[in-house]
């Protein structure tokens, strides 16, 4: 079909369709608080790395996964500010969810070794390692130097091939004594649609997602015959600390009712849809989804570029 029809448009108003978009976005981020517990990651131990930031995705994650009844959450941040509120909230709110949280990096090849030979000890298992933690960044070609190509590499990549080193070796061990009997496990990592073709990011960051997207198809087959499930998240764009400046900016200049627009929801997404996506993929209802680059992002990656409010 070519043209469109104006008469099928969304709202003309864009200020109504704001209106309505903020109100969908409060139901959203409500949903903890208004849905009884689930059990969908009943006894499964789980380590989330970036978990720091308040508005962010490990935090909405690590959330989720403690409300559908994980047993043991392991919680990783470089930055320590938001760890002990995460813990508590966790601990008053989910009593019989175990909450450790540690400070560090999430591309140190120790510390991720440590964390899973941790969980074996402790739990006797790993069932779900959920590596999120990324940084993002601004400059343009010019302003990227050598080092600072690596340190993004180091942190966006590196990171996300620790979590697939460790935590399949881990995922691995078998414990009978503890209740695991066969190997498997879910491994996630925090892409972004910027590692699925250009126009979302610098060259630096969208290369270093494109590498994360690169090793949730390739790590597989590595792990055949493992029932180790290896997947990526590509978030579109998410209103969290990363992207507070692009909201803030936005919004000073009075803009806030077009962000997101380019996207055939024409709105911005919110940490808790991304962690809805992560739940999906760390229990056993996607245990046959494996090798996936999972866009969640409004339908931003499914289509060439189109002109805001043409919808065909
Ligand atoms: N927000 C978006 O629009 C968007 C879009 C696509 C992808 N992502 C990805 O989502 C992931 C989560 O980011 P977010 O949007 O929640 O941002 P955020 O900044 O709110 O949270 C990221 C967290 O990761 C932590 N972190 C950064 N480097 C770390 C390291 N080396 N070790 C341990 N922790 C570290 C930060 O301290 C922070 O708490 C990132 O990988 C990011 O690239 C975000």
């Amino acid at each position: 079909m070519s043209g469109y029809d104006t008469t099928k448009a969304p709202p003309a108003n864009l200020q109504q369709f704001y209106e309505n978009t903020k109100a969908r976005i409060q139901k959203i981020q409500s949903h903890l608080a208004n849905s009884p517990r689930g059990i969908r990651l009943k006894d499964k131990v789980c380590i989330i790395t970036g978990v720091g930031s308040l508005k962010g995705i490990g935090r909405a994650s690590a959330l989720l996964f403690a409300h559908e009844g994980a047993k043991h959450l392991y919680l990783i941040d470089f930055d320590t500010k938001n760890l002990p509120d995460l813990k508590a909230t966790i601990e008053r709110l989910y009593p019989d969810v175990k909450a450790t949280t540690m400070q560090g990096d999430a591309a140190d090849e120790a510390l991720i070794s440590g964390v899973c030979e941790r969980a074996l000890k402790e739990e006797g298992k790993l069932d779900v390692f959920f590596a999120n933690a990324g940084i993002a960044t601004v400059n343009p070609l010019e302003g990227i130097t050598a080092e600072s190509f690596m340190n993004v590499m180091r942190v966006n990549s590196l990171s996300c091939f620790l979590a697939i080193k460790y935590g399949s070796a881990a995922m691995k061990s078998v414990n009978e004594s503890r209740g695991k009997k066969v190997s498997g496990g879910s491994i996630i990592l925090t892409a972004s649609v910027a590692g699925l073709r250009s126009g979302a990011g610098t060259i630096d960051y969208s290369a270093s997602k494109a590498a994360v997207n690169s090793m949730a198809k390739t790590a597989p087959y590595q792990l055949q015959k493992t029932d180790i499930r290896v997947n990526s998240i590509c978030p579109g764009l998410i209103e969290t600390g990363m992207t507070t400046d692009t909201f803030t900016y936005a919004r000073s200049r009075g803009a806030d009712a077009k962000i997101g627009q380019l996207n055939p929801m024409g709105r911005f997404g919110v940490a808790e849809e991304i962690a809805q996506a992560a739940l999906f993929l760390a229990s056993d209802d996607s245990s046959y989804v494996n090798g996936q680059n999972f866009a969640v992002d409004g339908g931003l990656s499914s289509s060439h570029p189109v002109m805001p409010g043409r919808w065909a």
